[in-house]
């Protein structure tokens, strides 16, 4: 009889120091009594397919994908979740029976955080998506499978914006495409995908786009408020970092590996004590 061997998982990214998903893994196994190791994995940018291939060569089950390899991962995959494929990126690698699975747990994490911990069901809802790139791009297929009434799409470059609603032309009745300055008020659920909080920058919509029962949501997260999350809370919208999704599509993806959905109240909540 061999030694029961204990299955390991990585996030692998450049950097990746400050990656809190080992912490969070570990939470989730504890919880769940499942034996697992999670670790950091930095891989050179050139070097992300070499990594993979090494990591399924030792027997690792699985790996989360993080900055700057999530498109790569899309391409490497030799089977892709119709999630990850409308997104054209992969958070999550399955390595099993030979095949290398990508899935993508961003856009469900986004979604399990709004409905189930900030407690604001999507069906019917407005929803101003902010950004188009490869944040917002695996955000909208989810949002979509919520059932809101209409999801307007904001970009700097409508170009881009245009491409993206394109891409998702099946749901072309529920999505609309808008330039920053010419969005108008009226939303649930205000989503900031653009990366402009990591310039201390915020996208510049109406303020009146805010209010009291305005959900906010950054998806980036810090140890203080971002400029977007106070200019919302500011007009009166209510206020979400993104580490409550970070927490989520931990979860998703942890339930793609190990078959177990974790809870993740205590996880996030002793995260955001420890700052
Ligand atoms: P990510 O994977 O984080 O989405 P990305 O694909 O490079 O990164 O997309 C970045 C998004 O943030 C884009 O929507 C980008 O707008 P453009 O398409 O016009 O480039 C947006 N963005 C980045 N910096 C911004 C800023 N300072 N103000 C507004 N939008 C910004």
């Amino acid at each position: 009889m061999s030694d029961p061997v204990t299955d390991k998982y990585c996030v692998i990214g450049n950097p990746i120091a400050h990656s809190k998903s080992p912490q969070i893994h570990a939470a989730y196994a504890l919880q769940t009594g499942q034996d697992l190791d999670y670790e950091r994995c930095l891989a050179p940018v050139d070097g992300f397919e070499a990594t993979v291939r090494r990591l399924v060569a030792e027997g690792y089950r699985g790996a989360n994908v993080t900055v700057p390899f999530k498109l790569e991962a899309a391409r490497l995959a030799t089977r892709l979740a119709p999630r990850a494929a409308a997104a054209g990126a992969v958070n999550t690698l399955v390595f099993a029976g030979g095949e290398i699975v990508g899935d993508n747990t961003d856009g469900p994490g986004l979604v399990a955080d709004i409905v189930r911990n900030a407690g604001v069901p999507l069906a019917g809802k407005r929803i101003l998506l902010l950004g188009a790139g490869g944040a917002a791009r695996g955000a909208l297929l989810p949002l979509l499978m919520e059932n809101p009434r209409q999801v307007v799409i904001a970009n700097r470059t409508l170009a881009t914006a245009d491409r993206l609603a394109a891409d998702f032309a099946e749901h072309a009745d529920r999505l609309a495409v808008t330039a920053f300055a010419a969005v108008e008020g009226g939303f649930d659920v205000v989503i900031n995908a653009t990366s402009a909080s990591l310039a201390a920058d915020i996208p510049p919509v109406p303020p009146s786009v805010f209010g009291p029962g305005v959900l906010a949501l950054d998806m980036m997260y810090g140890n203080k408020p971002t400029v977007f999350m106070e200019f919302a809370a500011s007009h009166g919208a209510s206020v979400r970092d993104g580490l409550g999704m970070l927490v989520e599509q931990a979860a998703e993806a942890f339930l793609l590996w190990r078959g177990v959905r974790p809870g993740t109240g205590a996880v996030l909540a002793s995260m955001r004590q420890d700052g």
